[in-house]
């Protein structure tokens, strides 16, 4: 039982996830994180940390739809371990619909 990251880190991306997992299983992507789902431990301590409540167990329906793109962009993109500065229009995006099909970019990160 993965955690996953669903859209709603689009364009968010605070990354106040990274600071807290102990096992380092968060990757990066232009606009977004993805948890690698085979390393994550399924501790949960991620989940309450994030402001745009982006991150959810893949038991919960909203949830199980991304794992996929987890898996598969977590193989990609490069770690990243350390809280850096959010985007400065981050809040704008907060809890806004749809964002996958608006602005998901399969872009790497920088990592770190
Ligand atoms: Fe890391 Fe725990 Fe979150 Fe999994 S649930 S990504 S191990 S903090
Ligand atoms: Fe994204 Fe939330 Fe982490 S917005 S970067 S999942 S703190």
């Amino acid at each position: 039982m993965p955690y996953v990251v669903t859209d709603g880190c689009i364009k968010c991306k605070y990354t106040d996830c990274v600071e807290v997992c102990p096992v380092d299983c968060f990757y990066e992507g232009e606009n977004m994180l993805v948890i690698h789902p085979d390393e994550c431990i399924d501790c949960g301590v991620c989940e309450p940390e994030c402001p745009a409540e982006a991150i959810l167990p893949d038991t919960d329906g909203k949830a199980e739809s991304w794992l996929e793109m987890n898996r598969e962009y977590s193989t990609q993109w490069p770690n990243i371990t350390r809280k850096k500065d959010a985007p400065a229009d981050a809040d704008s995006f907060k809890g806004m619909d749809g964002k996958y099909e608006k602005f998901f970019s399969p872009k790497p990160g920088t990592g770190g």
